[in-house]
């Protein structure tokens, strides 16, 4: 069985057809890069899956059960995390304390006196040592986008939706990012990452998916889809 399937999905606003008829599926243990040019619908695609957004058509299962249209905690307890390309911290609380929250109401809910273990560990993994007392609103961007990575960990996802979150990293800071990414799925999380940086994205992923105007262009082994002529067309298309 596979962990995730897509069936079908489209999700439009208004005039747009942000997702059109996707349909993937995913299995336990992979690590799937998503591409596409600006406004393909690769964000709204997670939005789906996450609940934050019900789709007008198609279906979402996630370890064989439907989960089309349930409210995002919900997703969340059952062990898919998410970090959000326009990141969302809860700004009144400390670095330490988003975590928490993560650790207090995701999947596998650890004892307070466990949790605060656990998410100063997630921190660190991070690169956020020395910032857990801080509010989160006073982190930089950069730092911000840390925290959606250590929140969204602490929730002991089964599958991590990861959504940019390279962008705007020197090339250091991506190293250590991939690696983070490589040693969370070594760990045992499934993970599909949207991401615009690409030599990160080809560094790590095992399979790729292309959107283009909402639909599913391509998929399959990365330097098959990067090859395929309607991908490259794509992306010539926005180079030109
Ligand atoms: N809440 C919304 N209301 C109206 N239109 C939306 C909404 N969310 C997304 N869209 C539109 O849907 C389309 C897909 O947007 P989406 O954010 O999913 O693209 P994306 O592939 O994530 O783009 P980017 O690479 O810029 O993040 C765009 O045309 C966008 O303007
Ligand atoms: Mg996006």
């Amino acid at each position: 069985m596979p962990l995730l399937e897509v069936e079908r999905l489209s999700k439009g606003f208004g005039g747009v057809r942000a997702v059109h008829d996707v349909s993937f599926t995913l299995d336990e243990g992979e690590l799937l890069g998503v591409m596409g040019p600006n406004g393909s619908g690769k964000t709204t695609l997670f939005n789906l899956i996450a609940g934050a957004l019900r789709p007008d058509s198609g279906r979402i299962r996630f370890r064989g059960h439907d989960v089309t249209g349930l409210a995002p905690h919900r997703i969340c307890a059952r062990g898919i995390a998410r970090t959000f390309q326009l990141v969302k911290p809860f700004a009144g609380l400390s670095a330490l304390e988003n975590v928490l929250v993560g650790r207090l109401f995701g999947r596998e809910r650890a004892s307070p006196a466990g949790a605060t273990a656990d998410a100063l560990r997630l921190l660190a993994l991070v690169g956020l040592e020395g910032r857990a007392g801080q509010p989160a609103a006073a982190l930089t961007l950069m730092d911000r986008k840390r925290l959606e990575l250590a929140r969204a960990l602490a929730t002991r996802p089964r599958l991590l939706l990861l959504d940019e979150i390279a962008g705007g990293l020197t090339e250091h800071e991506c190293h250590a990012l991939v690696d983070t990414i490589r040693a969370v799925h070594a760990s045992g999380t499934t993970i599909v990452w949207i991401e615009h940086v690409v030599h990160a994205l080809l560094a790590v992923v095992g399979r790729l998916i292309v959107l283009n105007f909402g639909r599913l262009i391509a998929e399959g082994p990365p330097a098959t889809v990067i090859a395929t002529p309607e991908v490259r067309e794509t992306y010539m298309g926005i180079e030109a």
